[in-house]
């Protein structure tokens, strides 16, 4: 290259960086009001200290989604974690893996730990925290023996899910990515179908010091849903954090994205594993078969196969890759709020939940990359 031509590119770049730097300048000026009212600029101004309108709404997001994640894996929790009596239900997820009211528990105090995070470094940043309290309106499980558990008001419903299985075959597909307009069956149709509770809805349901296996069909049908559910809700946080990441502007942000979104990744891992050793049963209209059958299983449902098959990523003319999937960032944060809405987690809420739940969606994915 000549001088002349480094020259010119010299002062294109130098160009784009001032018009980069007044864009982002604009855009923190707003989160920086939101606080206390006070300029972002102060006498102690520090880019690396502030985030743009952009990423605030992607972190807005995010915490909106772990806090509806606290609320649902607290009620798992309570009746199913390490500190929960034993119950037919207990044991029923027991059966899954000897481990799960180890994991319930953990997962819990993971989601718990990242909303408080998010709000926290929102609130550093001197932009708003999200706080859904307003909404926990719903009832919740009606076990009197558990005591505190039918008092408590909930923000999500376990109890009429309409379980989403297609991440099953999704992950095991070595031609097929959702990003290229592929779709999938699901694993158990008959989840996908009705309406199921995933926690005991009353004592009958809970059979509080049961341990004696195998326990009731439909308690046993009540945990295998809770163990197929804990993985769904799992599979779309990974995909929504690597996605949401790379819409994200400031390099903090992009390393609190990734690291959160890392232990969605193996939160979804865990489940989807135990999810396989779901007890084959019938439980009137909810049908599990067995996936860990050796044959005839076609490998889209085989139990064993939880690493992520490779598949097609980005476009066919590269090969194949083992890849989280989906990852298209296009309206992703509404895209959650659809998935969860048809899941059932919100039935019973109020139309201004709906209101502020899309509002936040709309803004996170208005968010743009900012460079
Ligand atoms: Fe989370
Ligand atoms: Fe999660």
């Amino acid at each position: 290259m000549k001088q002349s031509e480094i020259a010119i590119r010299k002062s294109a770049n130098r160009r784009s960086f001032l018009k980069n730097s007044l864009a982002a300048s604009a855009a923190t000026v707003g989160v920086g009001l939101l606080s206390n009212g006070l300029p972002a600029f102060g006498a102690d101004h520090d880019r690396d200290r502030e985030i743009s309108e952009g990423d605030a709404a992607i972190l807005r997001f995010l915490a909106a989604a772990e806090i509806l994640e606290t609320d649902l894996w607290v009620q798992y929790t309570e009746l199913a974690g390490q500190d929960a009596p034993d119950s037919g239900y207990k044991t029923g997820l027991i059966q899954l893996d000897g481990d799960m009211p180890q994991y319930i528990s953990d997962n819990t105090d993971d989601e718990l730990s990242h909303e408080l995070f998010i709000n926290a470094y929102l609130k550093s940043k001197g932009a708003k925290p999200v706080d859904l309290e307003q909404f926990r309106t719903l009832e919740g499980s009606q076990v009197t023996d558990i005591p505190n558990v039918a008092s408590k008001k909930r923000l999500t419903n376990l109890t009429e899910l309409t379980v989403d299985t297609s991440w099953w075959v999704r992950y095991r597909s070595d031609n097929k990515n959702p990003d290229l307009g592929d779709t999938f069956p699901n694993a158990i149709p008959t989840l996908a179908a009705g309406k199921f509770t995933a926690i005991p809805r009353n004592n009958a349901e809970l059979e509080i010091g049961n341990t004696i296996v195998p326990v009731d069909t439909h308690v046993q049908a009540i945990a295998n849903t809770a163990g197929f559910h804990f993985a769904f809700i799992e599979q779309g946080g990974t995909s929504l954090y690597a996605s949401l990441a790379q819409r994200v502007s400031n390099v903090e942000v992009l390393r609190i994205v990734l690291s959160i979104g890392g232990t969605e990744i193996m939160h979804f891992q865990t489940w989807q594993d135990k999810a396989g050793n779901a007890i084959p049963l019938t439980d009137g209209a909810l049908v599990f078969p067995d996936l860990t059958a050796d044959i005839p299983q076609p490998e889209t449902l085989q139990s064993n196969l939880i690493m992520p098959e490779p598949t097609v990523f980005l476009s066919k003319k590269f090969p194949p890759c083992s890849i989280i999937r989906p990852t298209a960032t296009k309206g992703v944060a509404m895209g959650a709020v659809k998935a969860l809405t048809a899941d059932g987690l919100f039935i019973g809420q109020t139309p201004d939940f709906f209101e502020f739940l899309r509002d936040l969606a709309e803004e996170a994915d208005e968010a743009r990359r900012e460079i």
